[in-house]
């Protein structure tokens, strides 16, 4: 009936997450408010890692890509659950430090990492840099050596591979910030560099092609491509690559008519065609990193927000107004992307209307849907939107000077605070 699969309606026909009736979490918490179910977010890591084992000899690293939602929570989390981190900035990398993360289990990305951000990582020893370009080659080069230590490294290859997403999120194609091109010769340029560099050590190579990406066609494509590189870098250099990262985008459901592939399937395929191609160019298996995001944390999480205005123009639209809107959830006015919504205290109902549901700043475009089949809703509800565990907090801004929501965290039966909501003394503490 849902989107996600910890979602329900219970006794009092409230929508529940994880059990838990979240008209009750709106009550105690207030809104808006981000709800997690960490279960949920445990189960999705579970399943990433064990089907490498199953379809990998357990060869390979889950990297959690933080950028989806990072908190000092979510990374103890993904600590305790034996996985590792992708970051993106200094910011992240901190985050993951101060939660007690193992850095050698890092991935720290980025198209134009600062010489600050270098310097960090590599005394953090984050285990792989991913390079970006030739000029982060140098600058890492010489900050590693005037530290006296060897910077580990990937290099972020575009491996030509158009993925069918939103252009916003599209990586892989050669027109693209991130990384170095293949076909252009400029790939192998930098390893040849690299290979000669005193203060790096090349460990892998990284593409990430897209995110919400539901095909498994591209993913075994860009697979095969890094291969196909590897094995060139054999040949011609008699360098031997023992790492190969794939990045993350696997896609997740938003709306029911979705139907992601399963990850199982997903690792099962990509597993296979990296067998196979190793075996066609004669090369050893390399170790596997994988960096889901979305598909971990975004499935976990529901916002509570309350309404106050309806506002019906006939014949054109009904605006359901919330306590909340483009600064916790800045997804539909960036990129359209559509949501599932409940009226939480009426979701045994059905939804019998289609509205807009509009967030409080000052801005037209803040909307959080538009002909989005709803219960009938009128002030004072709750409304859920489903699936926003991923790129909402972690987008999250004070436009209009309105605090960010807290988040809560539910797990058998029982609810925490992770992140405290923002107060008005938060919104004015850097203003001198
Ligand atoms: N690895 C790299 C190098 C990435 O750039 C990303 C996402 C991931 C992994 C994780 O991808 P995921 O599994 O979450 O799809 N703000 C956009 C998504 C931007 C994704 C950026 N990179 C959105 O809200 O849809």
């Amino acid at each position: 009936m849902f989107v996600s699969e910890n979602l329900s309606v219970n006794e009092k026909g409230h929508l529940a997450a994880g059990g838990i009736d979240t008209v009750s979490l709106a009550e105690q918490y207030g809104t808006p408010l981000y709800v997690m179910d960490e279960n949920l977010i445990r189960n999705n890591v579970r399943r990433f890692k064990s089907s490498i084992d199953k379809y990998y000899g357990g060869q390979g690293l889950v990297c959690y890509a933080s950028k989806a939602f990072c908190c000092k929570e979510m990374c103890r989390i993904m600590k305790d659950e034996g996985i590792g981190l992708d970051v993106v900035s200094i910011g992240e990398l901190y985050t993951a430090v101060k939660a007690g993360c193992d850095c050698e289990k890092m991935c720290f990305h980025g198209n134009n990492k600062t010489d600050e951000e270098l310097s960090y990582a590599l005394e953090c020893g984050v285990g792989h840099i991913i390079v970006d370009n030739i000029s982060e080659l140098i600058r890492l080069e010489e900050i590693a050596g005037e530290k006296n230590i060897t910077a580990k490294i990937m290099f972020r290859i575009k491996p030509g591979i158009d993925a069918h997403t939103h252009d916003f999120v599209k990586t892989g194609q050669i027109d693209s910030k991130f990384g170095f091109a293949l076909e252009t010769g400029e790939a192998f340029e930098a390893v040849k560099q690299a290979v000669s560099c005193k203060n790096v050590i090349l460990r892998g190579l990284h593409c990430h092609i897209g995110s919400q990406i539901f095909d498994i066609a591209p993913f075994e494509e860009a697979a095969k491509v890094m291969l196909g590189f590897i094995a060139k870098i054999k040949n011609e250099l008699d360098y031997e690559i023992k790492e190969l990262n794939l990045g993350g985008g696997f896609g997740i459901k938003y709306l029911n008519e979705h139907d992601p592939v399963p990850f199982e399937t997903y690792m099962e395929k990509v597993s296979q065609v990296v067998k196979s191609s190793c075996a066609e160019y004669g090369i050893t298996q390399p170790f596997i990193l994988i960096e889901p995001g979305r598909s971990i944390a975004a499935p976990a999480g529901i916002t509570l927000y309350k309404v106050g205005a309806r506002k019906e123009i006939p014949n054109i639209r009904t605006y359901i107004s919330i306590d909340g809107g483009m600064g916790d959830n800045p997804r539909y006015a960036l990129y359209k992307s559509e949501y599932e919504a409940v009226v939480a205290d009426k979701a045994g109902e059905e939804r019998t209307e289609k509205v807009t549901i509009a967030g409080k700043c000052c801005e037209s475009g803040d909307l959080i849907g538009e002909n989005m089949p709803l219960q009938h809703a009128e002030s004072g509800d709750i409304i859920a939107v489903c699936a926003t565990g991923a790129y909402n907090y972690s987008m999250s801004s004070n436009y209009n000077r309105i605090p960010k929501p807290a988040v809560v965290f539910i797990k058998d039966g029982q609810s925490r605070v992770v992140v405290k909501r923002e107060t008005l003394d938060d919104i004015i503490r850097n203003d001198i």
